[in-house]
């Protein structure tokens, strides 16, 4: 079957994406396009065979290329993804999807007018432990979940805010650690816990010069009836953990990012399960790889998911309409925290 043309817009991230496609059996890195010449010559330096591109409109007239992984700062997403729908091309969509719930709504809409595939990158899905919670959760293991605890408790240096001119920015970024650094969580959050009924919320920017926010806490509650916490930071000296922790009737999981933590059901009187769960997913992504050979992670995994879609003509893993949710949880606590901290219901 013919290879499909890959091409990767924006080449920060986006040689993660770059990778994936390179190394992709059913796609060719075609094409890549930047703004920035040095990152141009940075990815030819790599991939020689693909055609460097300054201008995006010049990418879309090219009929080799198939699909568009779009790395762009987060507020311009929605404009490039429906530009290169709107074009013929199938699109991946870096996370957050955009910035506002308008914006991606406006992503939704294109792909269901044009009828291409769209795919948005939220990579920690398909973390292997993250994978076995989901299923734990789904099997109702768990039994009815009662609490969530989620902190990102990261760090970012003034300087990481200085260089890329678009971060921390209400503008371009969208907010500060929430927005950007955890909206993943955020994302792992809803998918596991169910859909979000009310937000809580404070923000602050704690020790950074920047206009948006470096910490964010919030007290969240779900139509299921369950309750979690949210904490998401950028100034947790040197870069602490991302939390991933559910309590149920019937159990309880902690995970650290890929780190399983804790696994602990109340069926597993002997713990042999703790135990084979705890080996296979405690020591992270990479460890548990070599144990499932041919299962991808991380951006290797939503690349080959997005060719394979295009290919098979079904849906990617995660649509807009599944990323749309964490946008607006994200703007419903921004919108709680400006408010002093007033109750906001989602619908
Ligand atoms: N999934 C993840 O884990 C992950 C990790 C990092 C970043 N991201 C997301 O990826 C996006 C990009 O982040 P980044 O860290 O790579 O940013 P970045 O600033 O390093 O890269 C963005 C690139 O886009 C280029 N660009 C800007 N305007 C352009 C235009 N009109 N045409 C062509 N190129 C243009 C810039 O020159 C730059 O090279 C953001 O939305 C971010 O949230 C996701």
């Amino acid at each position: 079957m013919k290879k499909l043309g890959y091409a990767v817009l924006g080449l920060g991230i986006g040689m993660a994406h770059c990778e994936g496609a390179a190394l992709s059996e059913n796609a060719e890195l075609v094409a890549v396009c930047d703004i920035d010449r040095a990152r141009l010559d940075k990815a030819h330096a790599l991939y020689p065979d693909a055609t460097l591109y300054e201008d995006f409109e010049e990418l879309l007239k090219d009929t080799r290329v198939d699909i568009i992984s779009i790395c762009l700062p987060s507020a311009m997403h929605a404009d490039f993804a429906v530009r290169a729908m709107r074009a013929g091309k199938h699109v991946l969509v870096e996370k957050p999807i955009d910035i506002t719930p308008e914006r991606a709504a406006l992503i939704e809409a294109a792909r269901v007018e044009t009828g291409m595939t769209c795919g948005i990158v939220h990579q920690n899905r398909f973390s292997f432990n993250i994978a076995a919670i989901k299923r734990a959760v789904e099997e109702g293991k768990l039994g009815r979940l009662i609490l969530g605890t989620f902190a990102v408790k990261w760090y970012r240096e003034q300087k990481y805010y200085d260089r890329g001119g678009w971060r921390g920015t209400w503008e371009m970024d969208g907010g500060g650690s929430l927005m950007n650094q955890a909206v993943h969580t955020v994302d792992l959050m809803q998918w596991l816990m169910g859909e979000v009924e009310s937000v809580t919320s404070t923000m602050g920017i704690c020790n950074h010069n920047i206009q948006t926010e470096d910490l964010t806490a919030s007290l969240i509650t779900f139509k299921s009836g369950a309750t979690a916490t949210f904490v998401s930071t950028t100034c947790a000296y040197p870069g602490i953990s991302t939390e991933i922790d559910l309590y149920g009737t019937e159990g309880s999981v902690e995970a650290d990012a890929d780190l399983l933590k804790t696994w602990k059901m109340r069926d597993d009187e002997d713990e042999e399960e703790e135990e084979e769960m705890l080996a296979r997913y405690g020591k992270g992504n990479r460890y548990a790889a070599e144990q499932e050979p041919g299962v991808l992670y991380g951006h290797r995994h939503v690349v080959e998911d997005i060719i394979l879609a295009v290919r098979d003509g079904r849906d990617p893993e995660v649509m807009p309409a599944d990323a749309i949710r964490a946008v607006k949880i994200v703007d419903a606590v921004y919108r709680s925290a400006r408010a002093g901290g007033v109750k906001i219901l989602l619908n």
